[in-house]
Parts: structure tokens; C-alpha cells; sequence
């Protein structure tokens, strides 16, 4: 997975007008700010700072919402959504995901804080189909107005930067505002987890049918001290790996979501939680299923099962109905 050419072009044209070290130490501070849980909007503060964002984070929460937008795809044959909110836009990462997955997209509304990120993601926008004629609303999710109904909602690396108090309402406006699918994306920590677990209780409370990752919509099993999240692979441009001074290609961004419907979807029949431990003739599986958590062994002599493992990766749908545990 790696970003779209045009976005990256832009990125690297507007990254241009700072010093590689300049950029380059506002990318360090970033990670740092982000490692400590500090929200982005203290650390995103000049033009720098986001254009640091831009060229080190931004490839990665996009390679999250590809991952994710085509799970929705997949999971909600229905879903052909026209029109696209996002809430907490940054530069409109969303959009450039969704347009490649949704090619449909005819119309996109950006709520976003910061009067500098949008000025960003107006630039880095060009002549993009979906974006250049996007509807940018500077906006507070603290204080959100009854938003007209949109049929895909976004919700991607922002809610975690609100109150413990304000996130719920938050999540509640975007799901009134959400006529198809909400997508709810943090960060795949303990914390961005914890998060998306309550969410997901709540607005199924409200009637939320949940797409994926889940094959169910009872309560999440997982136990106290586990998380569930998954990984997405993302080819390291020239200027992340200058800006990372890392050797290494590519980099495994991981994530945590929930894609909840007014409508119910085709959900996996379970899903692999962890990376698939493969030994000679057998591999084992770590599973949600509608049953709850199971592991299992599967054997080569199970023909089915064993082929569609062999492809199998941590995340995946483990496409058949799992024995009883
Ligand atoms: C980590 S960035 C994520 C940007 C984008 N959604 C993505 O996935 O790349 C978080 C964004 O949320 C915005 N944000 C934080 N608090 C906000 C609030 N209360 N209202 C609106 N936007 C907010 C920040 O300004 C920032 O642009």
C-alpha cells in the first residue's frame, strides 16, 4: 500500500518550502507527542508541524482507512455511498482513501478545528476528483450542529484527541448524521481500543448493526488486558525514510475500528485476531467468533480450511464457521 502519486507529489511540493532538518525534527517531536498520548493539536501547531504530519503520519492513517474502507466494501455489498462526512478531517485523508475504494463518491463535507490543516488539505487537493469541489467546514467536535445526513461517516484518528466526557456526544452526532456506514478508526493501542469497544456498545445500543471487524454484535469477549487490532503495511516513500531515518521499506501501522450500518452487512464468520502460527502440516488460529473467542488447529488433511489458511493473514475473515469450543 503506499499513497496515492498525486498526494504524494503534493506532500513532497509543499514539504519543500522547510529545511529536511527543520522537517525532520518536527516529524521526531511528533512521534514523540504521539507515543506520550498528547493530542496532535498541541504538537500541530505551525505549518511545519503539519506538514510534518503530512509526510510521516498522514501515509499511514491513510493505509488504515484503505484497509478499513475496503473491509466496509467487502462486508456491505449495498454500500455504493455517495456522499462522504468526515469528522476531524486533519487534511482529508479520509477522502483520498474512500475515493479510491468508492469510486461513486460524488460529494465530501471535512469538519476540521484547525484553519491551517484545512488550508493544507485545500492545496494538497489539486484537481482531485472528490476533493477539489469538497465542502470544508471548520468546526469544533465538541460542539457540533445537527449536520445533515451523509451516507458514509468518518470518524479517523480524532475522537481519541476529545474529552472522556465529549467523545460519547461526539459519536452520537456523527451517527445521527449517518445515513449508510460510520467508521470509527484510532490508533491500535490499548487506549484506542478501549475506545472503539465503548463506542461500538453504545451506538449498537441505538440501533448500530456492526460490519466489521466483529462477527457479532454482542459485547466484545476480549478480556481485561487484551486489544483488538490489526496492522496495515505501508511502502515507506523517499521522504518517510529520510524523515524516519529508518532503513527499512515499509512500516506496519496499527489500528483499531468498528464500521457500524444502519443495516446489516455480510460479517465474517470469524476473525483472526492474531497472526496465524504456521508449522509443518498444521497452523493455529486465534478467532472471534459469533460464539466468542476459540483457538484452533487446522490440519492439512482438512483440504478447504487448510488452503484458504494458507493465504490467510492476521485480520482476514476466517471464512468458514469455526468447531464448537
Ligand atoms: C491525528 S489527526 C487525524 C486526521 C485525519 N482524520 C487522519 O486520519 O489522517 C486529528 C485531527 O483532528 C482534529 N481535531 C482534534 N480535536 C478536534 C475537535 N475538537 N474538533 C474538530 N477537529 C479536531 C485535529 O485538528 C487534527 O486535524
Amino acid at each position: 500500500m503506499s499513497l496515492p502519486p498525486q498526494l504524494q507529489r503534493a506532500i513532497e511540493q509543499e514539504a519543500g518550502r522547510f529545511p529536511p532538518r527543520e522537517l525532520g525534527q518536527a516529524a521526531l517531536a511528533l512521534s514523540e507527542a504521539y507515543r506520550s498520548g498528547q493530542p496532535s493539536a498541541l504538537s500541530l501547531s505551525s505549518d511545519l508541524h503539519r506538514l510534518a504530519y503530512a509526510a510521516a503520519r498522514l501515509p499511514a492513517t491513510f493505509a488504515a482507512l484503505h484497509r478499513v474502507l475496503a473491509e466496509l466494501c467487502r462486508r456491505w455489498p449495498g454500500a455504493g455511498p455517495r456522499s462522504l462526512l468526515d469528522l476531524g478531517a486533519g487534511m482529508g485523508t479520509s477522502g483520498w482513501a474512500a475515493a479510491e475504494v468508492f469510486p461513486g463518491l460524488a460529494e465530501a463535507t471535512l469538519v476540521e478545528a484547525d484553519a491551517g490543516m484545512i488550508g493544507l488539505g485545500q492545496s494538497l487537493a489539486g484537481e482531485h476528483p472528490l476533493l477539489a469541489g469538497a465542502t470544508w467546514v471548520r468546526g469544533d467536535l465538541r460542539a457540533l450542529p445537527a449536520l445533515a445526513p451523509r451516507d458514509l461517516v468518518v470518524c479517523s484518528y480524532a475522537l481519541g484527541e476529545l474529552g472522556e466526557e465529549e467523545v460519547l456526544a461526539a459519536a452520537r452526532a456523527a451517527w445521527v448524521a449517518t445515513r449508510q456506514a460510520l467508521v470509527l478508526l484510532e490508533p491500535g493501542t490499548m487506549r484506542g481500543f478501549g475506545l472503539v469497544r465503548r463506542l461500538r456498545a453504545a451506538l449498537i445500543g441505538e440501533g448500530a448493526q456492526v460490519v466489521a471487524p466483529c462477527p457479532h454484535r454482542d459485547a466484545c469477549p476480549l478480556p481485561a488486558g487484551d486489544w483488538c487490532h490489526f496492522a496495515a503495511r505501508l511502502e515507506r516513500s523517499r521522504l518517510q525514510k529520510r524523515l524516519k531515518e529508518g532503513t527499512v521499506g515499509y512500516e506496519d501501522e496499527k489500528y483499531t475500528y468498528a464500521v457500524l450500518a444502519r443495516s446489516p452487512g455480510v460479517p465474517a464468520l470469524a476473525r483472526i485476531l492474531r497472526h496465524p502460527r504456521r508449522r509443518a502440516g498444521h497452523a493455529d488460529l486465534q478467532l472471534c467468533t459469533p460464539e466468542g473467542l476459540r483457538s484452533i488447529v487446522v490440519t492439512r488433511s482438512d483440504k478447504a480450511a487448510w488452503t484458504a489458511v494458507r493465504k490467510a493473514e492476521w485480520g482476514d475473515e476466517y471464512p468458514f464457521s469455526p468447531p464448537p469450543g
